[in-house]
This record gives C-alpha cells, sequence and structure tokens, in this order.
C-alpha cells in the first residue's frame, strides 16, 4: 500500500516537473513605435519565427506603442529584467553612457542605407555592441528605420525658417546641438507625447522617419514636412545579457536563427514602408510637403556640419573617423 503510494506520488511528481518543463520561456518584446512600422512588423516576424523554430518551447510577448514602457524607461526595465527584449532607436545609447553610439545622430554621415550597413555589420558596429556588454546589455542586430524630415506647423524651406521654432528631439547630445545649429529651441521628449505636444502648442516642430511621422499621426498636427534626408534613425534589437546566456544552447540557436531572419525582412521592407508613408502624408492633404532645392539642401549641410566637428571629443575621434572611413564620407562635401 505504502508503495503504491509512493509510486502515485512519483507519478503526480514526474507530471508536475513535465508541465513545467512545458511552460514555454517568455521573451517580453516592448517598443514604443506602432506595429504598421518597421520596428513593429520586425518584432512580429521574430516572434513568428522564434515561436516556430523552438516548437513553442518560447513565447514572444510583443508590446507595441509604448504600452508597457517609454523611452527610457524601457532600457531600464531590460537591465532590470522586467523585459527580455527591446530596440530602441540609436539615439537613445548616449543617455545609457554609451556615447559613442551617438555617432549615428550626426547630421549627414550617411548618404544612404548602403552607407549605413558598412557600418552596422562591419568592425565598428560589432565594437559597439561589444561596449554594451558591461551594461548587462546584449545586441542582437541592427534594424533600419529610415532618414528624417523636419516638420512644423510654418514653412522649413532656408535655414532661418527654423530659428526661434521649439523642436521636440530625442534625448541626445547631438540632436540638441543639431537644432541649436539652425538657432531652434531642443526640447527632450519621449515618443509617446509628441503627437500630443505637438497639437497643443508645446513644441512647434519636430524630426522623424516618414514611418514615425504617419503612424502616430503627427501629419495631422503638422502644416509643413521638409524632406531633407538630415539624418539617420535606426534601433538596435538588445536583451538583458543574463537572461540571454542563462537560455539552454539549443534554444539560444533557434532564437538566434529567427533573429537573422527577422533582421533580414525588417531590413528589406524598410526603404519602402518609409516611402508609402511618405507617399500617405502627401496624399492625406494635411501637410504640405516639400522638397528642398539643391541650393536649401546645400545650406542646411553647411550649417549642420559644424556638429560634427562640436560633438567629436564627446563621441570620441576614433570612432567618427571609423565610420568616415567605411562609408568614404567626404567632409569637403559639407
Ligand atoms: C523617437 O523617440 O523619436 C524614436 O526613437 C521612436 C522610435 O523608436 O522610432
Amino acid at each position: 500500500m505504502k508503495i503504491r503510494a509512493l509510486i502515485v506520488g512519483l507519478a503526480a511528481l514526474g507530471f508536475a516537473a513535465a508541465a513545467a518543463a512545458a511552460e514555454p520561456i517568455v521573451i517580453k518584446f516592448s517598443h514604443v513605435v506602432a506595429t504598421d512600422t518597421p520596428k513593429g512588423k520586425g518584432a512580429e516576424k521574430f516572434k513568428e519565427l522564434a515561436e516556430k523554430y523552438t516548437n513553442g518551447a518560447v513565447k514572444v510577448e510583443v508590446y507595441a506603442n509604448s504600452t508597457l514602457y517609454k523611452d527610457k524607461e524601457e532600457m531600464e526595465a531590460l537591465q532590470l529584467g522586467a523585459v527580455q527584449m527591446v530596440a530602441p532607436s540609436l539615439a537613445k545609447f548616449g543617455p545609457l553612457g554609451v556615447r559613442t553610439f551617438e555617432v549615428f545622430d550626426l547630421p549627414y554621415i550617411f548618404d544612404n542605407a548602403d552607407d549605413l550597413h558598412k557600418v552596422t555589420t562591419g568592425p565598428v558596429g560589432k565594437k559597439l555592441f561589444a561596449s554594451l556588454e558591461p551594461k548587462g546589455i546584449k545586441g542582437l542586430a541592427y534594424w533600419d528605420n529610415g532618414f528624417k524630415v523636419f516638420s512644423a506647423n510654418t514653412p522649413l524651406h532656408k535655414v532661418e525658417d527654423f530659428k526661434g521654432l521649439k523642436m521636440r528631439i530625442q534625448s541626445s547630445k547631438v540632436l540638441d546641438e543639431q537644432m541649436r545649429a539652425l538657432k531652434s529651441l531642443p526640447q527632450v521628449m519621449a515618443f509617446s507625447e509628441v503627437y500630443q505636444a505637438l497639437q497643443t502648442g508645446v513644441v512647434d516642430g519636430t524630426e522623424n522617419p516618414p514611418s514615425n511621422l504617419y503612424t502616430q499621426k503627427m501629419y495631422e498636427v503638422q502644416k509643413h514636412v521638409t524632406i531633407s534626408n538630415h539624418g539617420y534613425l535606426g534601433y538596435a534589437v538588445i536583451t538583458n545579457k543574463k537572461f540571454w546566456d542563462g537560455l539552454p544552447g539549443n534554444v539560444r540557436d533557434q532564437l538566434e536563427k529567427a533573429m537573422d531572419e527577422a533582421t533580414e525582412y525588417a531590413n528589406s521592407i524598410a526603404k519602402d514602408e518609409n516611402v508609402s508613408a511618405m507617399a500617405a502624408v502627401k496624399a492625406s492633404g494635411k501637410s504640405e510637403v516639400y522638397t528642398p532645392t539643391a541650393e536649401e539642401r546645400s545650406a542646411l549641410k553647411k550649417a549642420l556640419y559644424p556638429v560634427h566637428k562640436e560633438m567629436t571629443s564627446r563621441i570620441g575621434k576614433e570612432t567618427i573617423e571609423a565610420v568616415y572611413k567605411a562609408t568614404g564620407f567626404d567632409p569637403s562635401k559639407m
């Protein structure tokens, strides 16, 4: 009788252990943009592939549009292990104390996405990811968004047009300097608060890749958009290093495979997503969309190039020069 009870007890324990083993590993992936954006779609693709390749051993919960955390909080939540994956814009690493990342914010440092990829997929990209590890963060991938446009309620054609305007920026010293170079007044603000700040006139204008301008409906509260393409906005998909290193090896391998494919997908759609977002902004008729003339573009470049020099000691000469070298950047063209 006793033995029978023992057997029944052990069997129950076995089931419990099996049930526990079947509990999926949960990855909370938090981000601040809409699902219908390059980053939002990349996150959904990662979820689909990660769950498929691990046969359900991993469950990915994607929280879009700042539903869990706002800009600064999401990085802290990752470090504390409250979420396992986030994909902040590259501008968001400066406030973490990793200033080398601010190189991506320099105006006109990349002519096109190919130049950017030379940096992210080369030694500079690797070195930047290595610099996150002492912060308990592991860099998994670089995801594209696109080149930024300026917007405001007044036309932004000439450098003088920016004077005195309150312009929302991400928390980046380089972006702060960029707006000051145009004699505008930079205002740091969380992404989730920008629409309302524009609507109520707390700020006059901002900068965004078209996908964000469109999906956050900012164009509805901005009368003018200038296709300046003056700087780049993209992301680093990062995870909590302790969490990642603690995963069973076979699970981690499958997640890496899922991330590689999700990255390829996200980066393959980013350009078109931005082109169609810009077309939708134009079609809405709510904002007047302006393309600067060659002279206006060159005046803007001239006004903004000094930001590279101003920020060199902060970002580090070595990093800036490594980027210049990788892309063939020619300061004389500025
Ligand atoms: C912003 O704050 O403007 C961007 O970082 C938002 C984003 O993630 O694209």
